[in-house]
């Protein structure tokens, strides 16, 4: 069993970021909500607990608490501020409101040695040296429980930083988890390698290695079916399933024609042909067009899609189940999708836009899921994609929205149409790669628009459509940057589309960030 962490969550905007800061330091860990049952969270067999950070005050009534299993395990425990004023507060320390709220960058000297600071490098790992930090707390421990000493101070507090090294309890007022601590993964790598003793054998490989074998046990003879959408997630848990269980999986790939431009073929030549997958390819592109005849409305054109999609996968689901039933279902669900449902307040944010998937579960289906990615973040699907063998455009995919093109080709969405952007956006998206820029830029795309302007080409006037460029900057997709695109690659771009799309006589870059600006424009 691979050696792994335990990370109760208390609410902290920046719980994920502690998850992804522990599998960088190639040790396994798993996100608990604070109040998760001791059995659950110790079927894990962690070697060591880390508490995150949280809005509350300990002394808010109702706050949440510190398990009692948790210091009765005995295992290490890494308090991260409310986690460090939870520890402070249950081992007799005293936790008061500090004068301000203190939030933003600060630095703190280190004041001892100590093991969660082995692994710093020179020169922070000096006595006294600065060490930048990033800050987010209202309460701060005022006095430290018996048996801790201060590991490091900042102007605002002497207490920046707790430990109890012969019981390996240590507390943290500030954020290692963020990029704005600009050590903090080597301090989280100490807690779990060096106090913790957790191997770091979190790999591609050895993921793989187990995925396989659990996929083995949770199938033995069964039939199992996969909607491939030609997505990254969908693509590499496929295809882990494929490694351990070969042709008792189909894959079925509906073919709705808002793919772009090559993609479809692209799909079934890498699945079907290169990786050897049993694959049934469905053209519905009729079956979509006649569904969205006349449709302009953004939410309707989803709902259309998305539903008919879920027939089409049943019909074709229920074809192969004639010879022999089909039980299971792959999903590519990742762990922030896991994580962002577990929680009401995490649900509660408005409704901007219906994002349906169009691989995702039909909800009246009767399939067991087979989720083999759901434990890990995107960066680390795409390293068990590239470990698979999955070619590069595949696993380097920028995301696309599950109604596909049907939400770039505004207003009413026709095949004409559709071909127009097919080869507006192939333009973009060509030139971008041809300037080095393809994987910095986290999603590129053209967009139609549903408006004509005059124009001037050769002696005569023309009158034709608009397509918009819209390229972003981001992490997480929550918000993102317009990307500042070179001129002189915008210019090609320009030059392109106008004169090698048909239809096309005029080219707009969207300057928008989002917010206030959604990354698609519907
Ligand atoms: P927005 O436009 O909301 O997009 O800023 C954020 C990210 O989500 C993708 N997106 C979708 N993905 N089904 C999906 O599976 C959808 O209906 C959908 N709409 C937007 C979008 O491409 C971006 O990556």
């Amino acid at each position: 069993m691979t050696d792994s962490i335990a990370i109760l969550d208390y609410g902290s905007q920046y719980t994920q970021l502690i998850a992804r800061r522990v599998r960088e330091a190639h040790v396994y860990c798993e996100l608990f909500p604070w109040d998760a049952p001791e059995a659950q969270v110790m079927t894990l067999r962690p070697k060591g607990f880390i508490l995150s950070g949280g809005p509350n005050s300990v002394y808010d009534p109702g706050a949440p608490i510190l398990p009692r299993y948790v210091l009765d395990s005995g295992l290490p425990v890494l308090g991260l501020c409310y986690g460090m004023q939870l520890l402070a507060h249950a081992l007799g320390g005293i936790v008061a409101p500090s004068q301000a709220r203190e939030y933003g960058p600060a630095t703190v000297g280190l004041t001892t040695s100590s093991r969660l600071w082995a692994d710093l490098h020179a020169p922070c790992s000096a006595l006294y040296a600065p060490l930048d930090v990033w800050m987010s707390h209202g309460d701060r421990v005022e006095s430290l429980p018996p048996g801790f000493i201060s590991l490091a101070k900042s102007d605002n507090s002497p207490y920046a930083a707790m430990g109890d090294e012969r019981r390996k309890l240590y507390g943290l007022q500030f954020h290692p988890e963020v990029k704005h601590t600009p050590r903090g993964a080597e301090i989280l790598h100490a807690f779990v390698v060096d106090v913790c003793g957790c191997a770091p054998t979190w790999t591609p490989a050895s993921f793989i290695d187990q995925s396989v074998s659990a996929i083995r046990a949770q199938v033995g003879t069964g039939s199992v079916v996969c909607g491939l959408s030609g997505g990254v997630d969908s693509a590499v848990a496929a295809t882990l399933v494929h490694r351990a269980i070969g042709d008792q999986l189909t894959c079925i790939f509906v073919d709705t024609g808002m793919m772009r431009k090559g993609e479809a073929e692209q799909v079934v030549a890498t699945f079907q042909r290169a990786m050897g997958m049993k694959l049934v390819a469905v053209n519905a592109i009729e079956d979509f067009l006649t569904a969205l005849e006349g449709v302009t409305d953004p939410e309707l054109k989803r709902k259309i899609i998305g539903a008919k999609f879920i027939r089409i996968f049943e019909r074709e689901a229920q074809a192969i189940g004639a010879e022999r039933p089909i039980e299971l279902l792959v999903q590519g669900t990742l762990y922030p999708d896991v994580i962002e449902s577990r929680g009401p307040e995490r649900q509660a944010a408005a409704k901007i836009k219906t994002h349906h998937n169009v691989g995702g579960l039909p909800a009246d289906m009767q399939f067991k899921l087979i989720e083999p990615l759901r434990y890990l973040f995107k960066d680390e699907a795409r390293a068990v994609g590239e470990a698979l063998g999955l070619p590069g455009e595949i696993v380097w995919r920028q995301p696309f929205p599950g109604p596909g093109l049907a939400v770039r080709v505004l207003g009413e969405v026709t095949w004409d149409r559709l071909q127009t952007l097919r080869e507006a956006d192939a333009i973009v998206r060509e030139e971008l790669a041809a300037a080095g820029l393809a994987r910095d830029i986290a999603q590129a795309f053209a967009v139609l628009l549903p408006v004509k302007t005059v124009g001037v080409m050769g002696d005569g006037r023309t009158y034709q459509n608009v397509v918009a460029v819209r390229a972003v900057t981001t992490d997480d997709f929550m918000t993102a940057d317009w990307t500042r695109i070179p001129p002189d690659v915008l210019a090609r771009i320009s030059n392109r589309i106008v004169n090698q799309v048909r239809g096309v006589n005029r080219v707009v870059y969207d300057i928008t960030s989002k917010p206030p600006g959604t990354i698609e424009w519907e």
